[in-house]
């Protein structure tokens, strides 16, 4: 069952005059049928409360829920086809574990036989591999065990969609190995539509076709988990993801190069500066172009809803001149009142290529990589001489040469992890701690208390976390 959430919201009221809550915030995002999703974000960042209006538990503020063509937003939980787990098994103590994962059946209707139910109860506990402990009661079971009876209670009722939230969290670190290998398996074979809340990120990783990163109750990145580590799309999914962190250094964009402490790491950043698309002179070179709307038409086609701002009303002066008491005699109009734009709504996005359609519906004739160079100027321009932060992922340094200018560092200590170490080092001539890992063979290349590494691969990011390259 594909599950879509369409601009979902929940906001709390803030108690005692505190500001809402807003928990969740125009959630937008499809789970393809069958997949398993995993739900990731810091703690608070409303990955219960999301899953929860899935599940019907919570009322949205705002926006609608889809299991396929259906629009599930009203339906009471016990109506949407869904199997619920969460962290604390929340397993009835005083029955056993058949007893248990009927339960959820004895409703249904029409009404099944005592036979039936228990048939299921086999099947399902099967599944799990719990399949020889149905005469049990919970607390004879391990941690482990019991929250696979929790999975098969909530895949008792077939359900089309499985909710998990942080089931795993209660296990000891082998327990939550294993499990997270069994409920991958199980989504595997049953094909249920999965939705997983973790705030791990190596589980996320690990158990996901699909990631979604949140932060505050805003999705941030919706992508495969190799997509998500490789290709963060802004420095908090860099910083979320990966163990030990990526490494982040204070850098300095000027006239196209990146440096960090003063080295080039990058030149010829061109197109990729921060910009501002309802730059007025982009109108401008499409007019030269041949685009032949006015100003008012190419806001507007761009989606963008201009409002003329009032013309600046200037103090009539005391003393006029000549020519002025002339104007005024005739009536007039003072030429240097001026009009100007101002944006007032932003509908959908407005990108280069967005705006290069809109020219050329309006007659600009020359190709993107032309207006694209024009308007890259201005790009320039607005992208140049601003503080940066370069991102380093700890296991993309290396320790021979290459064509990135290197980092001195000097070794605090070096951790051995498996195959691989990891240095702990200062930054010379900073308080900065960073962390690179090479392969246990090229430990010998460590040599003395100050070394040279050298960046791979980078990110760059703009002071407010958007990512450049
Ligand atoms: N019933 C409620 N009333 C008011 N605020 C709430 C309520 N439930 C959750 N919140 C707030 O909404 C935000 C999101 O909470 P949510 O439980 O969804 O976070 P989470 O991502 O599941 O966190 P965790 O990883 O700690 O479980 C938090 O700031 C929380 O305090
Ligand atoms: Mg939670």
């Amino acid at each position: 069952m594909e599950v879509r959430l369409d601009n979902l919201s929940k906001h709390f009221p803030g108690v005692k005059g505190a500001p809402t809550v807003k928990a969740v915030d125009q959630m937008n995002f499809t789970i393809p049928d069958g997949k398993l999703v995993g739900l990731l974000g810091p703690s608070g960042c409303g990955k219960s409360t999301t899953l929860y209006m899935i599940a019907g538990l919570h009322k949205p503020t705002a926006g609608k829920i889809w299991f396929g063509d259906r629009d599930v937003t009203e339906v009471p939980p016990e109506n949407r086809g869904i199997g619920l787990v969460f962290q604390n098994y929340a397993l009835y103590p005083h029955f056993t574990v058949r007893q248990n994962i009927t339960f959820p059946l004895e409703n249904v209707r029409p009404k099944l036989e005592k036979t039936e139910m228990e048939q299921i109860a086999q099947e399902v506990a099967n599944l799990v591999d719990i399949g020889n402990l149905l005469d049990r009661l919970p607390k004879q079971l391990s941690g482990g065990q019991q929250q696979r009876v929790a999975i098969a209670r909530a895949l008792s009722k077939r359900p089309q969609v499985l909710l998990l939230d942080e089931p795993l969290s209660n296990l000891d670190a082998r327990l939550r190995l294993q499990t997270r290998e069994e409920i991958r398996r199980i989504q595997r074979d049953t094909k249920v539509t999965t939705i997983f809340v973790t705030h791990d990120q190596e589980e996320a990783m690990s158990i996901s076709d699909f990631i979604v990163v949140m932060r505050r109750g805003v999705v941030h990145q919706i992508d495969a988990p190799q997509t998500v580590y490789e290709e963060p799309v802004n420095l908090f999914v860099a910083k979320f993801l990966g163990s030990p962190a990526i490494n982040i250094f204070d850098g300095e964009l000027k006239n196209g190069k990146v440096l960090l402490h003063g080295n080039v790491y990058h030149e010829g950043l061109k197109s990729k500066g921060k910009f501002d698309y309802f730059d007025e002179r982009i109108y401008d070179v499409a007019v030269e172009g041949g685009y032949n709307g006015t100003k008012a038409d190419y806001f507007a086609s761009l989606g963008v809803d201009y409002v003329e701002e009032e013309p600046e009303v200037k103090e009539e002066p005391e003393k006029k001149t000549f020519k002025e008491k002339v104007s005024d005699l005739f009536g007039k109009i003072n030429p240097k009142k001026k009009q100007k734009f101002v944006p007032r709504i932003i509908e959908g996005e407005v990108n280069l290529e967005s705006i290069y359609e809109a020219v050329v519906g309006g007659g600009y004739r020359y190709t993107y990589a032309d207006f694209e160079e024009e308007v890259g100027k201005f790009i320039v321009e607005a992208g140049v001489n601003r503080d940066v932060k370069i991102g380093v992922r700890p296991e993309a340094f290396t320790l021979d040469k290459n064509d990135n200018p290197a980092i001195d560092v000097e070794v605090l200590y070096i951790e051995h992890i498996g195959r691989d170490i990891t240095i702990v080092a200062n930054v010379v001539g900073q308080k900065h701690r960073i962390r690179v890992i090479i392969p246990a063979e090229e430990r010998h290349k460590v040599k003395g208390k100050v070394i040279k590494v050298y960046p791979k691969r980078f990110y760059l990011f703009d002071i407010d976390g958007s990512r450049i390259l």
